[in-house]
């Protein structure tokens, strides 16, 4: 199989996020809020091609081939933005790519990228209660379950608790 890596993201690439993502099947059930503008994204590409100092997005690419999307962003959920931020991490793979694995290599490479490149200390993610995948690959990559964020996600006509992991620097490199 093609190698996965991270590459920065092109104005054509938001053709296949558009044409990917746009919808319930392409965004997956527990990502799917409706319709969002892509022209932000083409806008960002401009600007600083998504690489951002509070946050930023990379392709993910199989070989030649994109498969996806990862971003990260800044939390500041915890105290004072300058002394207690965090990096949030998220995820889409394209829908023929799911469930071969990719997901789980995918974040280990962002997450690697962040602290090889940022000095934060701790990375988050928060996936909905419902999304076992996710779960699972987070649980893989030796994250911690920390806890239930209940009835904070409005999607689908209805509030969805949200599940909280994260991994720290010292437990990443070891
Ligand atoms: C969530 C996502 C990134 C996971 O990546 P993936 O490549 O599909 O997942 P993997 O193949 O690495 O599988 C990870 C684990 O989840 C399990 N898994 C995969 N799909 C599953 C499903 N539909 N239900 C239950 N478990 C599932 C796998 O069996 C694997 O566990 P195992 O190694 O113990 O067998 C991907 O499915 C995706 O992009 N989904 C749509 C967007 C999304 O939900 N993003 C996350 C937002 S927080």
């Amino acid at each position: 199989m093609a190698e996965l890596s991270l590459r920065k993201l092109s104005q054509m690439d938001i053709d296949l996020l558009e044409a990917n993502f746009q919808s319930l099947h392409g965004a997956g059930a527990s990502q799917w809020f409706g319709f969002w503008d892509t022209n932000k994204l083409r806008r960002r590409i401009a600007e600083d091609q998504l690489i951002g100092s509070a946050d930023g997005a990379l392709a993910i690419s199989l070989g030649e081939q994109m498969i996806g999307k990862a971003d990260w962003f800044t939390s500041t959920a915890w105290g004072r933005a300058n002394t207690s931020a965090c990096w949030e991490i998220a995820i889409g793979l394209f829908p023929e790519y799911r469930g071969k694995s990719l997901g789980t290599q995918a974040q280990r490479q962002l997450v690697d990228y962040l602290f090889t490149h940022y000095p934060r200390h701790r990375i988050q993610a928060t996936t909905a209660a419902e999304n076992t995948a996710e779960q699972r690959c987070l649980e893989k990559l030796g994250f911690t379950r920390e806890g239930v964020i209940r009835q904070a996600q409005w999607r689908d006509g209805g509030w969805h608790d949200q599940i909280i992991y994260s991994v720290l620097r010292d437990e990443w490199a070891g």
